[in-house]
């Protein structure tokens, strides 16, 4: 798929089941090397990022099949401990095997993740945190990354701020560590606690799940295990911003609502009308969404990823909104593509301004990066005419049916045929998986069925 034409201006009205969660899914493959077994995990999203991280798995010694949304990782076997450059290049996510691999074979190779259209992306608390247990990390002569550690042992590591990745790595590290290690100042986000659980079912022993205080005592070895990959919280945030920009209603399947509860706090404001089950959420939209003022933050504040589909609901609001983007600093590259679409927003560092127009006109945009891209698809729900939007690689990395999602909630929506993949190669490394020719890749899943990667 290069591209994706909407016909904005329809209301929606439908129900769909929400795909597993990329950024659980992705740390879980990684937990799964640390164990010299099976594991299985289930409600796996089919999307690119995936299919990468099932090559960079294959590449390195493990059987993986995916069949449907079920994948099994076979790990008994693990030949090399160099993850292939390429990969790290095209996804950035594939740091968390640095931890990983460090405790499974007590060495790991990797290189530093390449540029970013969504900021600088330093991983120096990865590597400081790694340190404190005992890992030498040291700069070959070719750029690549060498860790190391003769015996990893259980430390106090203080993270100044909760990165994210950075507490899944000293997590994985921790795991199979000699003794206790204490991380404070780690990250709560969802996906972390989802990685501590699926760990502890595999026999780990973590405590402090979701505090910012968590506990890992090391174990020996670890077994056979099966998982369920929670609902895409993001994902899940896209959609109900589509159908506040559209208008309408819809019902989301096999997502919990508790993950988004400020967010959810956000879009009622906005004038959403939502109901919650325990897997599920109802929403209603009439009218324009009212502004409001966001800021993003580490969880359980206003996510950043959902910062760009935020941006496209406040370009159609009846007033003037604004977001302050705190932990991604050039996260605004929407914003120019949402000008195409006449959209007024106003740029001051890490702060946009933005006075509601409604409609949008359609036009031609780029994705300019994953989540970037699926907010031009909301704008696009909300613009009198056709929107087309190219680039389309970067919402593949995340979105495992975007068009067949929204087509169920009744948009008009279709998918443009490919144009040899071109249109994929813009915005470097966050175009998901190139090969290292610039090509898109193909790449079968055990269920033989041929999937973009
Ligand atoms: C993860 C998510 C991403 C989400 C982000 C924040 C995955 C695969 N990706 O990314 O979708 O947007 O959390 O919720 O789960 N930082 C440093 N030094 C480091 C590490 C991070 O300065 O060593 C900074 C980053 O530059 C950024 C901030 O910390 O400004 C947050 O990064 P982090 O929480 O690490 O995000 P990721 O794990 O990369």
């Amino acid at each position: 798929m290069s591209g994706i034409e909407i016909e904005g201006l329809r209301p929606l009205d439908g129900e769909l089941k929400v795909q597993g969660s990329k950024n659980a899914a992705l740390p879980m493959m990684a937990a799964a090397v640390l164990h010299r077994g099976t594991t299985v995990l289930k409600n796996v999203p089919r999307i690119r990022d995936v299919f990468c991280m099932i090559d960079i798995l294959t590449a390195m010694g493990c059987e993986c099949s995916l069949e449907g949304h079920r994948l099994a990782i076979d790990a008994k076997t693990v030949s090399r401990v160099a993850v292939p450059r390429e990969y790290v290049s095209s996804m950035r996510s594939s740091i968390v095997l640095l931890g990983a691999f460090l405790g499974r074979a007590g060495e790991a190779v990797t290189c530093y993740p390449g540029g970013c259209s969504i900021g600088s992306r330093p991983i120096d608390l990865h590597l400081r945190g790694l340190e404190r247990l005992g890992v030498r990390i040291r700069e070959r002569e070719d750029g690549r990354i060498a860790a190391s550690a003769a015996r990893l042992t259980g430390a106090r590591v203080h993270f100044p701020y909760p990165s994210v990745g950075a507490t899944e790595n000293v997590i994985l590290a921790a795991v199979r560590a000699c003794g206790t290690t204490v991380i404070a100042g780690a990250a709560r986000e969802p996906e972390i606690v989802s990685l501590c659980r699926m760990l502890n079912g595999m026999g780990a022993r973590i405590s402090g799940i979701g505090e910012d205080t968590i506990v890992v005592e090391g174990v020996g070895e670890l077994h056979d295990s099966e998982y369920t990959a929670p609902g895409d919280r993001i994902v899940t945030g896209t959609y109900l911003s589509c159908v506040m920009a559209a208008g309408g209603r819809a019902y989301l399947r096999g997502t919990e609502p508790e993950p988004l509860r400020g967010v959810l706090r956000v879009l009622r404001r906005m004038g959403a009308g939502i109901e919650t089950a325990p897997a599920g959420i109802r929403i209603r939209m009439k009218g324009r969404p009212r502004p409001v003022r966001i800021r993003t933050a580490p969880y359980p504040g206003f996510p950043t990823d959902l910062q760009s589909p935020m941006l496209s609901l406040l370009a159609v609001s009846d007033g003037c909104g604004q977001v302050c983007e705190t932990v991604f600093e050039g996260r605004f590259a929407t914003a120019d593509q949402l000008r195409r679409l006449g959209a007024r927003i106003d740029i001051d560092g890490n702060r946009a301004k933005v006075e509601g127009v409604y409609p949008l006109r359609g036009a031609r945009v780029e994705a300019p990066d994953l989540r970037g891209g699926a907010a031009l698809a909301v704008a696009g729900l909300a613009a009198e005419g056709r929107t087309e939007i190219g680039g389309c690689g970067h919402i593949l990395r995340g979105y495992e049916d975007i068009c067949g999602d929204l087509k169920a909630l009744g948009a008009r929506i279709r998918q443009l045929p490919e144009d040899g993949g071109g249109a994929d190669g813009d915005g470097g490394d966050a175009g998901g998986q190139l090969s290292a020719g610039g090509r898109l890749r193909r790449v079968r899943g055990s269920d033989g069925r041929r999937m973009s990667g």
